[in-house]
């Protein structure tokens, strides 16, 4: 279950060495989708900034950066104190890496042209939060755009709390809200350092029918093969909708 694991041991400096230290091809095709999915809904919707929020937003500025654009909030949630605490330090001063993948996400103009460029934007807006996705959506604040990566499947065992997981992620949010959600298929679990974090073993065709238990429109991709970021797993699977 998700309480049993040691969220707090979440080594968040050793989770990017290993993973976010250069832009994989993986994350390079996650981009390129997602940039299109967010550009493509809000070029067509001019006006005022929305609410956003990445769910278990950990060791990783990409998902948030990808909604920066639109947003004149980012809630960044989470429920490891080293992560949150690895959160606050990145958006007031930010580690050289994830420049390499602001560039990437450059190529659509609606990045490269962010007045004042993304730093100083992402430390305005970004609101690091204490919470939990697996307890009730009990407060009645909603985001209009959301991403959730590699968490519904990465933090317990049990197939329940997967599905609340993908539940709570897009209950969060206002009906018609572009997200996008990433997710390891099949995967086994994984270290971090010394420590090991469960994961929940499920399919493409799993994941698609839990985010389908809210929400009809969305479209999940096959992202690299067995083995490319790590063992234990058979694909990435990234899926962009509406709620
Ligand atoms: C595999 S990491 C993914 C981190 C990051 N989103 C990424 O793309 O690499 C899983 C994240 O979920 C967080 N987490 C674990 N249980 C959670 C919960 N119940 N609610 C919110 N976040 C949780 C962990 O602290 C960790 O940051």
């Amino acid at each position: 279950m998700n309480a049993d694991a040691r969220w707090d041991d979440f080594d968040p400096a050793l989770y990017v060495e290993k993973n976010y230290s250069r832009v994989l091809s993986v994350d390079e095709t996650i981009m390129t989708v997602v940039r299109a999915h967010f550009s493509d809904h809000f070029r067509r919707r001019s006006g005022r900034s929305v609410h956003g929020i990445d769910v278990g937003a950990g060791a990783n500025l990409y998902p948030a950066l990808s909604m920066l654009p639109w947003c004149d909030r980012i809630t960044l949630l989470d429920r490891s104190k080293s992560n949150l605490e690895y959160l606050r330090q990145q958006i007031v001063g930010h580690d050289d890496g994830w420049e390499s993948f602001w560039r990437k996400l450059c190529l659509d103009d609606a990045y490269a042209g962010m007045p004042g460029g993304p730093w100083a934007r992402l430390s305005e807006v970004a609101r690091v939060e204490q919470g939990d996705i697996l307890q009730p959506v009990d407060r009645p604040e909603r985001w209009q755009t959301g991403t959730m990566f590699f968490v519904a499947e990465s933090i317990s065992t049990s197939i329940t709390e997967f599905h609340r997981a993908v539940r709570h992620f897009l209950e969060t949010l206002t009906p018609g809200a572009p997200f996008a959600a990433a997710f390891m298929e099949h995967s086994q679990g994984y270290w971090v350092g010394d420590t090991w974090f469960p994961a929940c073993d499920v399919s493409q065709a799993e994941i698609s029918a839990s985010i389908k238990r809210v929400t009809d429109s969305v479209r999940t991709y096959r992202i690299g093969g067995p083995g490319e970021v790590r063992p234990g797993y058979t694909s990435i699977i990234l899926a962009c909708g509406f709620r």
